[in-house]
């Protein structure tokens, strides 16, 4: 039996006790083998509604899988194939730094009798899900939602709703988009960087901001206005889409922006023969290019990789089902849980 022969006898045996989720980023060859894609959001949902299985096993990198521990049910055990697939934007989001930023604007708004502060009412945290399970949960507990790039504006909506504002941690670039997504005044926004004083925008600028996004990013979708001119001199006519973690300068000339699933959809409604240019990991484009091939011209806006996510492949999934070694299962420690799934149970109630 090959690899993969060997994958499909052990999950036939294990049957409706094994449930795999697999990410949108994957290669082909693990994607072959999972019982549910999807993007962040999706297998957040799935991995909290699935009962039945007893392993987990989540391809895809360290945050999903946490998230996925947090949900599931004490009957239930997550696993990865490779542990060491990490997401570098959500260890740019210390629990120190956050948590000494955090105090910090609080008071420069209790403290302070700025103009502006009668305006600005309290904070809430909203933090993506590319981030620790401590983050999380000191997002739980401060009443505070996660987010993902699918439900990102609905998120941010909430706190507007409550007449709150917005620490959105960890990507400056998600949280610059969705604010103007929502009409948002570029100096409503401000970019908090942790490594300097005020994070950099001083007192004015946090009293004056609705949302503070903090200095972090994703070096996957770094794609830049030249990227955009390039494509659009190379595939005149050619649509645009690009995922929201690019930074604004360059998502602004895109003619759309989207999450991995809003993604998929703008190329499905795409009308056939015509061309889409896409600006996000490359093993979604190059499968959305093969699937819609005769249908679409589909090209990346820049072949970038993420270098955590294809640390899975199918000789560790095998491996992993082979063995299931005590190290590779993913435990979000109790006291960290129980905060945690309160900002996950937020999102996942966002209507
Ligand atoms: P989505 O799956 O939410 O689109 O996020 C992309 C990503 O960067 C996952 O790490
Ligand atoms: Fe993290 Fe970027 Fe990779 Fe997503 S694509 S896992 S945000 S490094």
């Amino acid at each position: 039996m090959n690899v993969g022969e060997s994958i499909e006898s052990i999950r036939k045996q294990w049957g409706k006790k094994l449930f795999i989720l697999g990410h949108y980023y994957q290669q082909d060859g693990v994607l072959q083998h999972v019982d549910a894609t999807g993007d962040s959001l999706e297998l957040a949902r799935r991995a909290a509604t699935e009962q039945k299985a007893e392993r987990i096993v989540f391809c895809g990198v360290h945050f999903m899988a946490e998230s996925a521990d947090i949900l599931s049910r004490a009957h239930q055990t997550v696993y990865m194939p490779d542990i060491h697939a990490g997401c570098p934007m959500a260890d740019m989001a210390p629990l120190r730094e956050v948590q000494q930023v955090w105090n910090e604007i609080q008071a420069v708004t209790t403290d302070l009798s700025l103009p502006e502060r009668s305006a600005q009412a309290g904070w809430i945290p909203v933090v993506y899900v590319n981030s620790s399970a401590a983050i999380k949960a000191f997002c739980g507990e401060h009443g505070g939602s996660t987010c993902t790039s699918s439900n990102a504006a609905k998120v941010f909506q909430w706190v507007f709703n409550q007449g709150k504002r917005i620490l959105f941690v960890p990507d400056e670039h998600l949280g610059t988009n969705t604010a103007r997504d929502l009409g948002l005044p570029d100096e409503a926004v401000a970019i908090y960087d942790p490594g300097k004083k005020w994070g950099g925008v001083g007192v004015e600028g946090i009293a004056r901001a609705r949302v503070l996004a903090w200095k972090g990013y994703c070096h996957v979708h770094t794609f830049t206005a030249d990227d955009i001119t390039a494509a659009r001199r190379q595939h005149p006519g050619a649509k645009i889409i690009v995922h929201p973690e690019t930074p604004a300068v360059a998502a602004r000339l895109a003619d759309a922006h989207g999450s991995t699933s809003q993604i998929i959809r703008y190329v499905e409604a795409a009308p056939a023969g015509s061309t889409v240019v896409i600006g996000t990991e490359f093993h979604l484009v190059d499968r959305l290019a093969r699937q819609h091939r005769g249908r679409l011209a589909i090209f990346p806006l820049r072949q970038s990789v993420c270098r955590n996510m294809i640390l899975t492949t199918e000789a560790k999934l095998l491996a992993l089902l082979e063995q299931w070694p005590a190290e590779q299962v993913v435990r979000v420690s109790e006291p960290l849980r129980v905060n945690a799934r309160k900002a996950l149970a937020r999102m996942l109630e966002v209507k």
